[in-house]
């Protein structure tokens, strides 16, 4: 498997507190069958994390794969960013602080959990007229898209493609969240399933358990291309096509 969303570069924003936790949570991610993580810490966050791409970005991600490759822990991990869509995001892409899932056309966003949908629609369809492919963070934790039932499908008509969270396929943000990406998924929207790690111990990397629900829930074809397929492809930079 490979988890595009992971707060595992230490010291940068609330996910991973050391260079321990950084290993420890990839070391649970490989038990869980992940053999690759996309590094995504909070960016552009306002009055909070900042994290434009910067060299002690790129330090830090080269000291952790430093510390797999020595304890030989195959887990491959690369960059990106979770960036949080304000009105200022276009002009800070053009200025090369933001950087996108291992510099490929999909750029993973988030926004504030109370957003307005019609400023989301705004703002996802500014990144695409940009060229680029936003991948929704964990759609089913904002407030629009758990009140109004067509959200998910206005977001994909866009041109966005949606990321759901393991947390909330297994009921750890809530009712609402549980429902909308059960929704999400039963309609066959959502592209990826993601950990949104954060810790070892909380919020973790690990992936096989969310795997089996996807599989029970909808089928194991549909596992794979969320946990697996699609993934591999924001990667490798390749089309990803509707299920
Ligand atoms: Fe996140």
């Amino acid at each position: 498997m490979f988890d595009i969303h992971c707060h595992v570069l230490y010291g940068l924003d609330d996910g991973a507190d050391s260079l321990d936790d950084s290993v420890k949570m990839i070391s649970l991610a490989y038990e869980g069958g992940t053999r690759a993580i996309i590094a995504t810490p909070h960016c552009n966050v306002p009055n909070s994390y900042r994290n434009y791409h910067s060299q002690l970005f790129n330090d830090r991600l080269a000291e952790i794969s430093d510390r797999l490759a020595r304890q030989k822990i195959d887990v491959t991990l690369y960059p990106g960013q979770e960036v949080f869509c304000s009105g200022r995001l276009i002009s800070l892409l053009r200025e090369g602080k933001i950087i996108t899932l291992n510099s490929s056309r999909y750029i993973l966003v988030e926004f504030d959990f109370n957003e307005n949908s019609a400023s989301a629609y705004v703002k996802l369809e500014q990144l695409v007229s940009e060229g680029l492919v936003p991948v929704v963070a964990h759609p089913e934790r904002y407030a629009f898209v758990c009140e109004e039932p067509d959200a998910a499908i206005r977001m994909k008509d866009i041109g966005c493609l949606l990321q759901v969270n393991k947390g909330s396929i297994k009921g750890a943000f809530g009712r609402p969240a549980f429902s909308a990406a059960r929704h999400i998924l039963n309609e066959r929207l959502a592209d990826f399933v993601a950990s949104d790690g954060h810790s070892p111990y909380v919020r973790t990397p690990y992936l096989a358990d969310a795997f089996e629900i996807v599989c029970d829930a909808c089928s194991m074809d549909y596992a794979e291309l969320l946990f697996e397929e699609n993934p591999r492809a924001v990667i490798n930079n390749e089309e990803i096509y509707p299920f």
